[in-house]
């Protein structure tokens, strides 16, 4: 009877623990979500998202695009995150937002701005959102042509 209602204690222990620690977790995920949306992550990673006005379905967001940018440091096409972030543990994804230094016009100084836990908030609602999509097309080097549609950056005035 007293090893019955220790087990049954322990159970009880344990479905607390998991309960506190969901919401925690929860909360962390939900801020993901609003930091990609208000920090513009969808504007350049989600195809279609600003020309529609931001009325793509969550489903595809972060899914990469095949629309290239196109300026003096060839032609970058912003990558598939889904696929990306999942490659990555969250202490390999802050190390990279802390260090990379990517090709325009991927404005990666933000990413060294957020806070760890912002940028952990960002990786666990990635990873939530489960792969999908095609990798986006590969960076081409200054003169090097592409196939599909690019934006065009003109040389900035003087
Ligand atoms: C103005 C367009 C733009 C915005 C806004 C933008 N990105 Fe990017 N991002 C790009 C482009 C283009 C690249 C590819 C850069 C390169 O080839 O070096 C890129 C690359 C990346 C990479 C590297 C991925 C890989 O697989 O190599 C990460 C991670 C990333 N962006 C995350 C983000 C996050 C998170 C946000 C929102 C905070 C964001 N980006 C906002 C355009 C953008």
């Amino acid at each position: 009877m007293v090893r019955f209602a220790r087990s049954a204690l322990c159970v009880v222990i344990a479905a607390s623990t998991l309960a506190h620690a969901a919401p925690g977790k929860e909360k962390s995920i939900a801020r993901g979500r609003y930091l990609v949306e208000i920090s513009g992550c969808n504007d350049c990673h989600t195809p279609g998202f600003a020309m529609s006005g931001g009325k793509v379905p969550e489903k595809e967001w972060l899914t990469g695009d095949q629309l290239g940018w196109q300026g003096p440091w060839g032609t970058t096409y912003p990558p598939n995150l889904r696929l990306s972030l999942q490659k990555m543990s969250e202490q390999e994804w802050i190390k990279f937002a802390r260090t990379a230094e990517l090709r325009p016009p991927m404005p990666f100084w933000a990413l060294r701005t957020m806070k760890t836990e912002d940028l952990r908030a960002i990786h666990r609602y990635v990873k939530t959102l489960a792969p999908a999509g095609d990798p986006a097309p590969a960076y081409l080097p200054p003169g090097q042509e592409a196939k599909g549609p690019v934006v065009k950056f003109p040389a900035p005035p003087k």
